[in-house]
């Protein structure tokens, strides 16, 4: 047993969600993580709708249990996605990249849950206020986009739970239970991993991109696009080496939106070149030591988390 309000929420064991990521979170690995007694959440933001609903299938016939769906809202058909998300069977939509007002009445409506992303106790707020039923509040640690305010999850995750009444989830540099403690401690009802499910047999990158997250030291990745207002973290690399020295010398948004072309990801992922693509990846990939199982991850973090807490009990009786 190790619940928290957001298990009865979602219908989940242990309040642990898989990130939505995009090219890494497709059908295996969610099963996988919905089967251990997370949340696996299908990153489709990427995804057509075909690939959506062959992906939920799949999903489907391999686990009972809750699984959910992540659209990034800037997507301009974000609300096809949902719908077609919903009917292929997902019960909780995640959202994140843009106003959870738009969506969430309709997603609720069809009972289903809505998480929503947000980087700041603003969005927390926003959050709330149209409707979401668990916020997930992502510091600038974490893998994939980031927030312009570059709070960290520390600092972000006690302002968020005291502007709020909604059950808040940390996000942003956790890999283990040891982190879980932590986010628990600050009084989140749970956490959200992303980089960690990288290096898992289950996820769908190349490879390289694994190897990449298992190599990557503590000052591994940096911050890229901050003059485009939209910042991602990844693996530091020939393609964000030649980004940070553009952005630096003042290049224009066009220049460089130019310079990044189309598809960088894609090629880390699916193509496997980690120099000229982007390998999204958090902070902690620098504790990320080896590639296990989403069943292992799951299991070793709420057992990690029972024996802390136990020992931090100790502390009292001294
Ligand atoms: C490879 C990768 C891809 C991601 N893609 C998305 C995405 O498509 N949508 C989203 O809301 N968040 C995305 N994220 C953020 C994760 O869902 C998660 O919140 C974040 O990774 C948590 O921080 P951590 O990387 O320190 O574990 C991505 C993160 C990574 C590492």
């Amino acid at each position: 047993m190790f619940k928290t309000k957001i298990c009865d929420i979602l219908g989940i064991e242990y309040p642990i969600l898989l990130g939505g990521m995009i090219w890494v979170g497709r059908s295996n690995l969610v099963a996988a993580v919905s089967e251990a007694g997370g949340l696996g959440l299908l990153g489709a933001g990427g995804m057509t709708i075909p690939e959506i609903e062959q992906d939920l299938q799949e999903i489907r016939e391999k686990t009972q249990r809750p699984f959910g769906v992540n659209i990034p809202l800037v997507r301009p058909d974000a609300e096809d996605l949902i719908q077609a998300s919903i009917q292929a069977g997902a019960r909780v939509i995640s959202t994140s990249a843009g106003n959870p007002k738009r969506y969430t009445g309709k997603i609720k409506e069809q009972g289903c849950k809505v998480i929503h992303v947000a980087f700041n106790v603003s969005g927390a707020r926003k959050s709330q206020e149209a409707g979401v039923d668990v916020v997930v509040v992502e510091g600038f640690e974490a893998g994939g986009h980031n927030g312009v305010d570059e709070l960290t999850t520390m600092a972000m995750v006690p302002q968020a739970v005291r502007a709020v009444d909604i059950p808040v989830v940390a996000a942003g540099g956790i890999c283990d239970g040891k982190g879980l403690v932590a986010a628990l401690a600050l009084g989140a009802q749970g956490v959200q991993m992303g980089t960690r499910f990288i290096a898992t047999h289950e996820a769908a990158p190349h490879p390289n991109v694994k190897k990449a997250v298992l190599e990557v030291p503590d000052n591994g990745t940096c911050i890229t696009g901050r003059s485009l207002s939209g910042p991602t973290r990844a693996v530091r690399n020939k393609l964000s080496e030649r980004i940070l020295a553009a952005e630096k010398e003042g290049a224009s948004p066009e220049e460089l939106m130019e310079m990044i072309g189309e598809g960088r990801s894609i090629r880390a992922c699916v193509e496997g070149d980690c120099e000229e693509g982007t390998v999204y990846c958090g902070q902690i990939g620098g504790y990320v030591d080896s590639i296990k199982s989403a069943r292992e991850v799951i299991e070793e973090t709420i057992s990690e988390a029972k024996s802390i807490i136990e020992s931090l009990q100790g502390l009292l009786s001294q």
